[in-house]
């Protein structure tokens, strides 16, 4: 994949934020949700690859846009011949969330972003939309890790690797009921809990980030975000292991949970995936050769958020390229008037 594409990929993600963040505390999850993937579709269109989206909004039936298996980029055009063939049209993978913290984006909250991973074909493991749990943490404590293992002695690994007594730790968990027992049990042993009400993508990313507290990830929450995050913690020199859990092992036993639940065992037996076996971060995302974009919503602990004075926008969007394990913090300002027609009337 060329270097070049960095750019590119950052602004794809800059029109999904400006797009979502028109509809920040409106209240409408679904609108916001829509408004990143529209923006992020056009972007994508415009590039010069040869994409499909294998994390994405869902089965082409129930997500009318960048569905999983859908195409994106470019046909070759009069340009590219003018170019004397010098255009290269890369054949990539690409997981993407264009609204990751819809419910905040909604209420008008911290900590939403929008995100995606690009990768050579077979980077990403193609997990469905169900649910992961999931341990993560920074390059000082990679190697400790191992989900097979109770939480426990992990916490207590990575301590003795980062040199931290229990009380110095930061463990970042989303806020949900499931996690309430495991908040107390881990307060109780003195660590610090940095419970997040949604965003597991940027609580990862946090584990691994220079100027960031925290020390670990660990919980339940999406697969698709949990494959996005690997790509990046990979990138980051971070280590993750994961597993994959019904929805009725998760939010428990009812007639809708088990109904889900089944679909979700048919679609693991087709990727031949096997659920609660632990999964290595090798085996979410098997490659260094990707490039990673988030830019901020709202602001956050990652990233700050859109900020707009009439057609004058401001975007923050970290951008990492695998390879070179270079982080990249981009700040742009946008005048709206002058953006491109095909996307004028989405980010305005
Ligand atoms: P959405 O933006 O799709 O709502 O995702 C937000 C999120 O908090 C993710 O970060 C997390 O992985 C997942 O939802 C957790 O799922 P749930 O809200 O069902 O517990």
């Amino acid at each position: 994949m060329k270097r070049e594409l960095a750019l590119e990929f950052a602004r794809v993600t800059e029109a999904a934020a400006l797009a979502a963040h028109k509809w920040v505390g409106r209240g409408k999850k679904e609108a916001a949700d829509q408004a990143g993937v529209d923006a992020m579709r056009t972007m994508l269109n415009r590039l010069a690859i040869d994409g499909e989206i294998v994390i994405g909004e869902g089965e082409i039936d129930e997500a009318p846009m960048l569905y999983i298996g859908e195409k994106v980029g470019r046909a070759y055009s009069k340009e590219d011949e003018e170019n004397d063939g010098q255009t290269v049209f890369s054949e990539v993978d690409i997981a993407v969330d264009p609204v990751e913290g819809t419910r905040m984006t909604a209420q008008g909250q911290a900590n939403a972003i929008t995100v995606l991973a690009v990768g050579k074909k077979g980077s990403f493991l193609k997990a469905p939309d169900m649910y992961m749990e999931k341990l993560i943490v920074g390059p000082e404590a990679k190697g400790k890790i191992d989900l097979s293992k109770p939480l426990i002695d992990n916490i207590n690994a990575v301590a003795k690797a980062l040199n931290k007594s229990l009380s110095e730790l930061m463990i970042v968990i989303l806020d949900k009921p499931r996690h309430t027992q495991i908040i107390k049990d881990l307060q109780a042993l003195g660590i610090k809990v940095y419970a997040l009400p949604d965003g597991d993508v940027a609580g990862s990313i946090l584990t691994c980030m220079i100027d960031s507290d925290v020390d670990m990830l660990y919980g339940i929450g999406g697969a698709p975000e949990g494959v996005i995050s690997a790509a990046v913690i990979r990138a980051l020199g971070g280590d993750m292991q994961a597993r994959l859990k019904l929805r009725s092992e998760v939010k428990g036993i009812s007639v809708e949970n088990d109904k889900i639940s089944n679909f979700e065992k048919a679609r693991c037996e087709a990727q031949g995936l096997k659920i609660g076996e632990i999964l290595k971060l090798e085996d979410l995302a098997s490659s260094d050769e990707i490039i990673f974009s988030a830019t901020g919503i709202t602001g956050g602990d990652l990233l700050e958020g859109v900020k707009r004075k009439g057609s004058i926008a401001r975007t923050q969007t970290l951008v990492v390229r695998g390879r070179s394990k270079t982080v990249r913090y981009i700040n742009s300002i946008h005048n709206l008037d002058f953006k491109d027609e095909r996307i004028i009337h989405l980010v305005k």
